[in-house]
């Protein structure tokens, strides 16, 4: 089958030399590009800034923004059987970008305001927007009402399962290389024990290859 998987922050321009993120490292994203390889996938990630080294025999595209990201999505979409979201997108980015860099004189020394406006729904695009009909994958990061909240995710996006994350844990997700989830389905919920991200991302892929169409 062949996979398009999302990683990493977006960083949305300030100015030239600035931008607002997120503390996503992207290695969730990419041991699950490696982990769709080893199953003998075709697989595409598509990736914000990370420091990380690409998987072996992965194609590879390099987006910053969450504009950029969205463009990607719609661009290779086509053929795609499994798409799974797992980047961290901005949710909002300046409505203005600064063409130079802003200085703390005048009127904006002590203080400043910036203006922020939505980013683009990747996920929410895939089926009405972009009309695709593969297995499709979201993430979701909650403090609260997990199962709640995924669930809800679940029905608006149109997908066939949502990874539940538990950000309110220090011990994993964000930062870490461990991850604990829960796979959440219309009907049921499957919980993966803590494992490390390359082991929790081989279970994720056994899963959306054996999802009915
Ligand atoms: N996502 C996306 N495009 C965005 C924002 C998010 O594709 N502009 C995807 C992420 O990759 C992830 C899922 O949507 O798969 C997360 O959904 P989102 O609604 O952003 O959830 P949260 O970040 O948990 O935020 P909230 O609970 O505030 O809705």
């Amino acid at each position: 089958m062949k996979f398009l998987i999302t990683a990493g922050p977006t960083r949305e321009a300030i100015d030239p030399v600035r931008y607002l993120s997120n503390r996503s490292s992207g290695r969730m994203g990419y041991a699950l590009a490696g982990a769709a390889k080893h199953d003998g996938h075709e697989v595409l990630l598509i990736s914000g800034p990370t420091s990380l080294d690409v998987p072996p025999d992965v194609d590879f595209i390099q987006v910053e923004s969450a504009q950029q990201m969205y463009d990607a999505v719609q661009d290779m979409i086509k053929g795609v059987d499994v798409s799974i979201l797992c980047a961290a997108v901005a949710d909002y980015r300046p409505v203005a970008v600064a063409q130079q860099k802003i200085k703390k004189d005048g009127e904006s020394a002590a203080r400043m305001t910036l203006e922020l406006e939505r980013t683009p729904d990747i996920l929410g695009s895939m089926r009405d927007v972009f009309g695709f009909e593969g297995k499709l994958v979201g993430f979701a990061a909650e403090t609260n009402s997990v199962i709640g909240f995924a669930r809800a995710k679940l029905l608006r996006k149109k997908c066939d399962f949502i990874v539940a994350n538990d950000v309110s844990r220090s011990d994993i997700g964000f930062d870490s290389r461990e991850n604990e989830v829960m796979l959440v389905y219309p009907e049921h919920v499957v919980k993966l024990e803590k494992e490390s991200k390359e082991r929790i991302a081989m279970q994720i892929v056994q899963h959306v290859t054996i999802l009915k169409q």
